[in-house]
């Protein structure tokens, strides 16, 4: 593993991101999205296999069930950091060191929040006292723990003096990653990477330190304003499986580390995550929250690697890079699907029945089409047995 400052020297393909999930922890706070004990031991157990830097397994404090999946998931992990949150208190911090310290990675990872609005009506406490806590609270996690992870939470909300203020407090007191998350989701891509570029400049000891980038998508932003942050200098990526978090939800996994990965001539960055494991990933966390994905979802929807009008289908058939910018192999799905409907084409029509076994002449297709764009006026969507049952009435009409 690279750290930022070690990468500078680096030819630019080189420069790793570091992908951290958070779906066990802020996907699970999603309202409704609450998994069993057996689920998230699953799926930490996938993303440490698939090359997922580090795991925010839960929130120790938050229940005993959270303690329990925290501690059980340190235990398994074979190579990725198991990493869990605390609020800026003792007991949190003590509680999550608890359960993260069977790891052979462990990570404390405590917050404060540091807008006016959060210190003003969800705190109660000056700068000052914000400032204090900072140093108690990181001092006091680092004596437990090498790796500490600081956020002040709402920082795209903050006051820029004050902000850095607080990150520098907490990189004296031990911090070695510092997240900048955008709590609410109100962010753009050209502010997120100014933040991450004016923070690089102004807080001293801050390039020792991973910055990252945690960002949710209230504005349908969040993996924009990740990979700006990244281009500005982030090198770790908060993120959660199908996106699922607060609200609208978190950056998705699955986006950035595609985007990553289909851009690197524009985005030099590459990440350890095994793509080929993502649609895996998906379906499992879909079914433990209970949340379907959307069927336009990026990289992981029923739709993102299917077909439907004549034109893209007659591109496919003859070429995949048409209308394909990825492989569907790529992200573990087996083939694109070509699906009949209103808006396909002979070409696709004349493909499907030959893989039906029935090879069709000309005359014989042009007679087919008709009826099979009747049936597709009727139907959403022509599946093999209604292009067999339209073949087996033209045999009988032959
Ligand atoms: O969105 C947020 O601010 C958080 C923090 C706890 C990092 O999830
Ligand atoms: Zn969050």
């Amino acid at each position: 593993m690279t750290t930022p400052s070690a990468d500078k020297q680096a030819p630019a393909k080189q420069d790793r991101v570091l992908i951290f999930d958070t779906t066990l922890r802020d996907g699970e706070q999603s309202p409704g999205a609450s998994m069993t004990h057996e689920e998230k031991l699953a799926i930490a157990e996938l993303l440490d296999d698939m090359g997922v830097d580090i795991i925010e397994a839960g929130f120790p404090i938050a229940s005993e069930g959270d303690f329990e999946a925290v501690s059980d998931i340190a235990r398994l992990a074979k190579r990725s950091v198991i990493c869990g949150l605390a609020r800026a208190s003792i007991g949190d911090i003590d509680r999550c060191w608890d359960a993260v310290r069977h790891a052979k990675r462990p990570r404390i990872h405590t917050f404060i929040g540091t807008s006016p609005l959060h210190r003003e009506h969800q705190l109660s406490m000056s700068k000052e006292q914000v400032l204090e806590k900072i140093t108690a609270t990181v001092s006091h996690a680092r004596n437990l723990c090498e790796d500490i992870q600081w956020s002040p939470m709402d920082a795209t909300r903050t006051e820029e003096d004050f902000l850095c203020l607080a990150i520098e407090t907490a990189v004296k007191a031990g911090a070695t990653t510092i997240n900048i998350p955008d709590t609410v989701g109100y962010t753009a891509p050209g502010e997120s990477a100014q933040i991450i570029r004016m923070l690089l400049e102004r807080v001293p000891g801050l390039d020792k330190c991973i910055i990252a980038t945690h960002c949710h998508n209230d504005l349908g932003m969040a993996t924009a304003n990740s990979l700006a942050a990244v281009e500005a200098g982030a090198r770790q990526i908060e993120c959660t499986i199908n996106g699922l978090g607060e609200r609208a939800g978190n950056t998705a996994l699955e986006e950035v580390v595609m985007a990553l990965r289909v851009r690197n001539d524009i985005m030099p960055f590459s990440t350890g995550v095994d793509s080929t494991r993502l649609m895996q990933a998906s379906r499992m966390v879909a079914s433990a929250a209970g949340f379907p994905v959307q069927f336009n979802k990026a990289i992981v929807g029923k739709n993102a690697f299917a077909h439907e009008s004549g034109i893209h289908q007659d591109g496919m058939l003859k070429h995949s890079g048409t209308f394909e910018i990825m492989r569907p192999a790529d992200v573990g799905l087996n083939a694109t699907a070509l699906v009949l409907g209103k808006h396909s084409g002979r070409h696709a029509l004349k493909n499907k029945l030959k893989e039906l076994g029935y090879e069709l002449g000309d005359n014989q297709i042009a007679d087919v089409f008709v009826r099979f764009k009747a049936l597709a006026d009727r139907k959403k969507e022509v599946y093999d047995e209604d292009l067999v049952a339209l073949m087996e009435v033209e045999a009988s009409s032959a």
